[in-house]
């Protein structure tokens, strides 16, 4: 059985042995980070990126890095490897570290670094990227660092929360009638043609499927639009669709919460979710080499 060891500073050890002290900042006050990274056939995919944007993370909030990038990199295999994952995701958080409470953080702290995989049948994320999904329309109440990738996700997990109530996988999110982003996705739209989402500022976390996407676009000389739209764009697209690590590219077939919208799966959407497929064999393969 795979998935029973973790990552706690910079050893392996088994599940059952890690105990998080209740002072922890990332416990008290969601005081940290994390980074999913997708595991296919045994190599994490697109690991730098991920790590570069933790490192990016960390440098925002002033987290303390404990050692350095190649290291963070090594362990996350190690923990692939360890845990005989095939197909699935490794999570890694690392927390300002423990001290006793009071919300103002030293910069000297000794951060904490956590880590687990979970194993996924790549069956389970292939239905709905050839069904597509439902998603919710909610308005987006978090804060104005979404670009950080922090533990404080309450705005994200509500959204979500009222997205499974109206029977949708995804919540898509609006600031003043402005999309911006899913609770845990990019979201994109068509339109004649045209390839567009919302810039990476501050009111989005920059997906790096979404960084992917946009490269796979301008190979294919798909033109894009990195503009922020509206949901009266949004309900007008032609295709729909939101990306991420864990749901990869997966058509949008209706939204919901707003007057109720239906969408086709285009062919736009089909070809980039081959073109990343490509990618995904391309970077497993050349990592076996
Ligand atoms: C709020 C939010 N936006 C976008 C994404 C997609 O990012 P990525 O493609 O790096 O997984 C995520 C992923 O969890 C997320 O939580």
């Amino acid at each position: 059985m795979g998935d029973s060891y973790v990552l706690y500073h910079d050893q392996i050890i088994k599940n059952g042995a890690l105990s998080v002290d209740f002072e922890d900042r990332g416990y008290l006050f969601g005081d940290g980070i994390y980074e999913v990274v997708f595991v296919y056939d045994q190599k994490p995919f697109a690991l730098n990126e991920h790590f570069e944007r933790f490192i990016q993370s960390a440098a925002k909030l002033e987290l303390v890095l404990p050692y350095d990038l190649q290291t963070f990199k090594e362990l996350t295999q190690q923990l692939i490897s360890k845990n005989k994952v095939h197909d699935g995701m490794v999570y890694i958080q690392m927390t300002r570290g423990v001290a006793p409470r009071n919300h103002l953080y030293e910069r000297d702290m000794q951060s904490v670094v956590t880590g687990f995989t979970k194993s996924v049948s790549l069956n389970t994320i292939a239905e709905s990227q050839s069904n597509g999904v439902q998603t919710y329309l909610t308005e987006d109440i978090r804060w104005l660092r979404c670009d950080i990738k922090s533990l404080n996700l309450l705005g994200n997990v509500m959204a979500k929360r009222k997205a499974a109530d109206f029977d949708c996988q995804e919540a898509i999110q609006h600031r003043d009638g402005t999309v911006t982003e899913g609770s845990s996705s990019n979201v994109f739209i068509v339109k004649n043609g045209v390839l567009q989402t919302h810039p990476a500022n501050n009111l989005i976390l920059n997906g790096i499927t979404r960084q992917i996407v946009l490269k796979i676009a301008d190979k294919l000389q798909i033109p894009v639009l990195e503009e922020s739209f509206s949901v009266d764009d949004l309900l007008r697209a032609d295709e729909v669709f939101i990306t991420s690590t864990t749901m990869e590219i997966t058509p949008v077939i209706k939204l919901k919460g707003a007057s109720d919208q239906t969408y086709k799966i285009g062919s736009l959407t089909k070809q980039l979710q081959k073109q990343f497929k490509e990618q995904i064999v391309t970077s497993t393969s050349a990592m076996k080499s």
